[in-house]
């Protein structure tokens, strides 16, 4: 059970990242870059700090998954695998399938738009980028509530 202590370490630590780098992105560098940055700073700012943030959320899931996939292998092993925990991971490939869109879709046209200069182009793709950041950051808390709810639930 020690090996089972670690890998949900490790799953939690990447829910962390995932999740509290996507709520700083939303609810505060973004807005405060439309607040202080005009257009010609703000975007090449935000195509820049998006670059990094996806490096970790990229760990981050190959993170969860390993872990995921290893924790539900042992469960499984003992006969033990509540629906919550197959809602979670189905919940998570959708979560993973939108971040594949954003980072592999949006964002190198974003990226483009920046280096040409195109402003109205790139703050449309940030617009974008900002929506679907906002669905995954809902749907991180709703797989959160029922990884823990499901497991109290069903304990
Ligand atoms: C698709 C990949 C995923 C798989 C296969 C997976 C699988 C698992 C498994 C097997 C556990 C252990 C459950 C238990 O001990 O009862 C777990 C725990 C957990 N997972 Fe995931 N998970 C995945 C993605 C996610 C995502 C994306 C999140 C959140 C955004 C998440 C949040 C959690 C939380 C909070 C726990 C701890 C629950 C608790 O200990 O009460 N998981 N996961």
């Amino acid at each position: 059970m020690t090996s089972f202590a670690i890998l949900l370490f490790l799953h939690f630590s990447a829910v962390i990242v995932w999740l509290g780098g996507m709520t700083i992105m939303h609810f505060a560098v973004r807005p405060a870059a439309v607040q202080t940055l005009e257009p010609a700073q703000r975007l090449p700012f935000m195509a820049a700090s998006l670059a990094r943030f996806f490096v970790l959320v990229i760990v981050a899931i190959v993170l969860l998954l390993a872990t995921g996939a290893w924790m539900m292998h042992i469960m499984a092993s003992v006969g033990r695998l509540p629906s919550s925990v197959q809602a979670m991971a189905g919940l998570g490939l959708i979560m993973m399938t939108i971040f594949g869109h954003i980072r592999f879709g949006v964002f190198p046209k974003l990226r483009r738009a920046v280096a040409a200069q195109s402003w109205p182009e790139a703050a449309t793709r940030l617009a974008t980028i900002r929506k679907l950041v906002a669905l995954n950051l809902a749907l991180g808390f709703i797989t959160v509530a029922v990884a823990i709810i499901g497991r109290t639930l069903l304990a």
